[in-house]
């Protein structure tokens, strides 16, 4: 014979089994302790730098320097920065395939493509005369595209005038 005690325990402990689910399940739609809606982690956006924020960060100062570097006679680091120039177009085709359902890294191979094949060479053989030509169509190429995409208001030139930049190009030679 089950004694009388027992008996009721677990009454009270069957009891006890719903009132504590309702209970959980009340506690959990209250606000937290600190008495705010606990949200879940704020998911982050990657990043992708728009066109103009790749033209003016990684293409427009590199076709600066790419002057003052043949203007400075330092032909190494002309050789330096147009491998850079030549990787920046590349990444922006990347990140960017398509502007207003034109193929970017198309556009890009038609109107850079030969200006910074004729500037490679030109800053191989540290020829002048091939460089300024070159640099002057490497920045054709670059209004042309702005005109192409109807963003004319953007005109490139070649460089005039004394830098002012933030970094020492006198540096010494390595
Ligand atoms: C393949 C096309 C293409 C080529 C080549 C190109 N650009 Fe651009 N560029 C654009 C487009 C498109 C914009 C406008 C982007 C926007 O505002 O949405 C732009 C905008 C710019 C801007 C304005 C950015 C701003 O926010 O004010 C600068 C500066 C610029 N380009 C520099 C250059 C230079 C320098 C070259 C050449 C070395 C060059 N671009 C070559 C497509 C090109």
């Amino acid at each position: 014979m089950i004694p009388a005690t027992t008996g009721r325990r677990r009454l009270v402990v069957l009891l006890a089994l719903p009132v504590a689910a309702t209970l959980g399940a009340a506690l959990a739609t209250l606000p937290s302790a600190s008495g705010q809606e606990k949200s879940p982690a704020p998911q982050t956006a990657p990043y992708l730098p728009s066109i103009s924020d790749m033209m003016i960060a990684t293409i427009q100062p590199r076709h600066r320097r790419l002057w003052q570097d043949w203007k400075d006679k330092d032909w190494a680091f002309a050789a330096y920065e147009l491998g850079n120039l030549r990787g920046a177009f590349r990444r922006l085709g990347e990140a960017h395939p398509k502007e207003n359902d034109v193929s970017l890294p198309d556009m890009i191979a038609s109107v850079t493509g030969q200006p910074v094949d004729e500037l490679t060479t030109a800053v191989r053989s540290k020829d002048d005369t091939k460089f300024t030509k070159a640099y002057a169509d490497l920045t054709d190429g670059c209004n042309s595209c702005h005109q192409a995409f109807n963003h004319g208001v953007v005109v490139i030139k070649v460089p005039s005038g004394a830098p002012s930049f933030d970094q020492d190009f006198t540096h010494a030679a390595p």
